[in-house]
């Protein structure tokens, strides 16, 4: 038998001591996997991997799930929800679906048509179906993890059957994950025993997880960057985009990624692990009477000192339910036990929105004694999302963003987001940031050069059209690009406005159409301009072009959204249905894609 030896990163390899630990780390796993050489058992179970995704968490690990159960054996397909038809669904025996959540509690926006279907009164029976649901989500939501819960109920109430509950994952997946591989496990194993009357074969016992399954062929490298292991990036430039009469500030970053392991593509964001203001920690640590020193226990870190749980752990500037909930029972405050019930949410929403920790520590003092209790309230402080405004090909070894600073004042306290904040006031030029990519890869600029698109990018919403113009520029695509930026007023927020008008006069930006708001007495939205040019867009989509949004969730994506079925209704000619129709035939030809938040 020949000894397989297991390759190592030299020292002398354009790597930094820890980079290279990780990577031998992750060699040696991969070539220790000694099953590799052994046929797998014969194919036990039929299963069916399904994903939702919009950022490729829930299809990376369904990938890795599949390959998993196929090397213990299993038959296994893997598609998007997106490519299911319920149909089709009802045809399969076993179905293991990995969903994540966007919106306010919606499918990623691929898989509408699969959701519309699924809750529609005729669809299909499923009795013939086993299956469990992995959700994924983000605690900092109001609907956590909605579309992985209602599918998993739904698929229940039209007959399937349940292998296992479902699993509902927060944003660090590696452990649930981990949980529900392994129960599955279990359970398939338990299914191939009791059909065919013997014992599982030991491959399908739920064992500890590897990198790379055995015998599925060759690992992908995963990116060495990542919200775990972020790259120390040097800002290097940071400019106003904003005027000082501004009534908000916009701000254009560029951090330096010239000694880093990091490739992205237009469409990606790039995430920003933050720091708290020392100054509010500060407060909240008097308001507790605890001191920075206390020691605090926190799941995956270990323990810390108090100060440095809430300046690098744990998010005190967005409240939750869980939050609410302990002051409520605590205090025993009638107006805060009034919100909890769930037909209060709207009124709890409009409490959390603008309050955070300190808010409740000060108007209820004294209630919390114990480190613990901090720990088990406070959610973990999560790396936050820009859209890239840079292009890889046009703008070299920088990763650009667009920043729009979260300043407020409510309650009597002046209030800042964390990590807008942080780059925008606590960073200096050249100081180094903890950043890595979060790829996006339904979001991209259409591979043939020649496709028409619209981009619709009213704020900071702007940032990945920046980059697809820069980058079909250097790609010298002759394709036609128009614009809608809008912002509250041309003179103090048209960000990015002579490179833009510069792209305009030089016709690589075939239509650029703004709407400032505040610049007339009735208010101008990017969705009015879309109406007025209805004609010429509709003539754009008669050609193939590719539509986009990006920006705000909460109001200006859903209308535009309304603004282009008027636009198909009134300029194709069809009633509400057929436009309906024809958005979702858009949807599904990947012509309508959406990076709103
Ligand atoms: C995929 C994606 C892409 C993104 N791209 C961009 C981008 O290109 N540019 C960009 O600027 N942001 C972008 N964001 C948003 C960004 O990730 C952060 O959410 C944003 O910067 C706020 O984070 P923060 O830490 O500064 O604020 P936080 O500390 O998280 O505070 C925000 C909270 O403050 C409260 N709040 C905010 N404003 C007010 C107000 N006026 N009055 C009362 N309360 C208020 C709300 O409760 C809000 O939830 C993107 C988000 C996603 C998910
Ligand atoms: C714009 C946006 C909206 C989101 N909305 C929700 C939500 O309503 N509920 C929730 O639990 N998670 C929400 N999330 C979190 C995602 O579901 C979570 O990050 C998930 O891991 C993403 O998986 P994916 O990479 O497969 O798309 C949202 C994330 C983004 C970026």
């Amino acid at each position: 038998m020949t000894t397989a030896t297991v390759p190592f990163i030299p020292d002398n390899a354009p790597f930094s001591t820890e980079q290279r630990a990780w990577l031998n780390g992750f060699l040696a796993g991969l070539f220790s996997q000694a099953p590799a050489q052994q046929p797998a058992p014969s194919p036990a179970l039929s299963l069916t991997v399904l994903y939702a995704t919009q950022g490729g968490t829930a299809e990376r690990l369904a990938k890795k799930v599949a390959k998993e159960l196929k090397a213990k054996g299993h038959t296994t397909e893997l598609f998007s929800l997106e490519d299911m038809p319920p149909a089709t669904l009802a045809d399969k025996e076993h179905a293991l679906i990995l969903a994540s959540t966007y919106g306010e509690g919606d499918p990623p926006d691929a898989c509408r048509r699969f959701a519309d279907a699924m809750s529609a009164p005729d669809a299909p029976r499923m009795e013939k179906l086993r299956y469990s649901v992995f959700a994924l989500g983000d605690h900092s939501y109001e609907h956590f993890c909605k579309f992985g819960v209602d599918l998993d109920e739904r698929l229940a109430a039209l007959g399937a059957e349940r292998l296992m509950p479902r699993v509902e994952s927060g944003v660090d997946v590696d452990a649930p994950f981990d949980q529900w591989k392994s129960s599955l496990s279990s359970r398939l194993a338990e299914r191939v025993a009791g059909s065919s009357g013997k014992s599982a074969p030991a491959s399908m016992v739920a064992t500890a997880t590897s990198a790379v399954a055995p015998g599925v062929g060759a690992a992908k490298i995963e990116p060495l960057h990542t919200r775990d292991h972020p790259f120390l990036a040097p800002l290097r430039a940071r400019t106003p985009l904003t005027s000082g009469h501004s009534s908000k500030v916009t701000m254009h970053l560029a951090f330096d990624i010239e000694d880093a392991q990091i490739e992205y593509a237009a469409g990606d964001s790039c995430g920003v692990v933050p720091t708290n203001d020392p100054v509010l920690v500060a407060d909240i640590l008097e308001a507790l009477a605890f001191d920075a020193g206390a020691s605090i226990a926190l799941p995956k870190v270990g323990e810390v000192s108090m100060e440095q749980a809430l300046l690098h752990h744990l998010q005190p500037t967005r409240l939750t339910r869980k939050i609410v909930q302990a002051f409520a029972s605590k205090s025993g405050s009638k107006t805060l036990t009034a919100l909890l019930p769930a037909e209060q949410s709207a009124h709890l929403e409009s409490f959390m929105y603008d309050r955070g920790l300190i808010d409740l520590l000060l108007e209820y003092p004294g209630l919390i004694t114990e480190p613990a209790e901090i720990a088990a309230m406070l959610p973990r402080l999560s790396p936050r999302l820009y859209s890239i405004s840079s292009s890889p090909a046009a703008h070299g070894r920088e990763v650009h963003t667009t920043v729009a600073v979260v300043r407020y004042k409510a309650h009597g306290r002046e209030r800042g987001g964390i990590c807008s904040t942080l780059l925008a006031d606590r960073t200096g030029v050249g100081a180094r940031l903890p950043i890595y990519i979060q790829a996006n890869p339904k979001f991209r600029i259409p591979e043939n050069n020649h496709t028409p698109i619209i981009m619709v990018g009213p704020g900071t919403g702007i940032a990945p059209f920046r980059s697809f113009l820069y980058e079909r520029r250097a790609l010298g695509a002759s394709g036609k690009n128009w614009l809608f930026f809008g912002e509250r007023s041309a003179s103090t927020d048209f960000l990015y406005c002579e490179e833009l008008r510069a792209m305009a006069a030089d016709g690589h930006l075939t239509r650029l159409d703004t709407a400032f708001s505040r610049d007339q007495e009735h208010k101008i939205y990017v969705q009015d301009r879309m109406l007025e040019r209805g004609a010429e867009l509709w003539h754009w989509l008669g050609e193939g072009a590719v539509f986009y949004v990006c920006g705000d969730a909460s109001r200006m994506a859903k209308d535009v959204d309304a603004a282009l079925h008027t636009v198909v209704e009134q300029h194709g000619g069809m009633d509400r249905d057929a436009a309906r129709e024809y958005i979702s035939q858009l949807h599904d030809e990947h012509r309508y894609h959406r990076d709103v938040y």
